[in-house]
């Protein structure tokens, strides 16, 4: 079954949103197999969005994840990456369709209040970097 990582930023954390967030993915009839509050060194934060490392907003990028705790969750189910990154909305939150969780809570382009696996691929790389797999759990989610 496919699994995707989620990170709910700083500026999610910091307002109380890691609840709704998580309840939104879980609503989608996902299911939560991991989840841990860190707050992110800038090595993790380096490696994790590495793919942006020559963006002219990666410092900025880097800074952000590093200010304050973050929580990253682990969510499976049938083609949970591209149904995660739906729910999310477009990168900018201005651009958002509402009902999304960057369309309804995002507030900028860094501030954006959650970060999505994009692919399965990548997906497998970012859980692995967030969580040990004795930290990845096995249950059935009834319905
Ligand atoms: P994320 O990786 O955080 O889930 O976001 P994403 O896939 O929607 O967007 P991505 O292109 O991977 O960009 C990663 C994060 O970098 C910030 N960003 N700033 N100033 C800019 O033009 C700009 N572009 C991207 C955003 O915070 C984005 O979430
Ligand atoms: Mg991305």
């Amino acid at each position: 079954m496919e699994k995707s990582l989620i990170l709910v930023k700083p500026d999610g954390v910091e307002r109380g949103l890691t609840g709704s967030i998580i309840s939104r993915l879980e609503d989608l009839g996902l299911k939560l197999v991991a989840v841990r509050m860190l707050q992110a060194d800038r090595e993790l934060a380096e490696h994790h969005y590495a793919v942006h490392r020559d963006k002219p907003f990666f410092v900025d990028l880097v800074n952000y994840i590093t200010s304050s705790p973050i929580v990253a969750a682990v969510f499976e189910g049938e083609d949970a990456v591209s149904r995660i990154r739906k729910a999310c909305g477009a990168t900018d939150p201005a651009k958002s369709e509402k009902g999304t969780i960057r369309g309804d809570f995002g507030l900028d382009i860094g501030r954006n209040t959650i970060h999505a696996s994009d692919s399965p691929e990548t997906a497998g790389v970012e859980v692995e970097t967030f969580f040990n797999a004795e930290n990845i759990f096995s249950y059935t989610r009834l319905t």
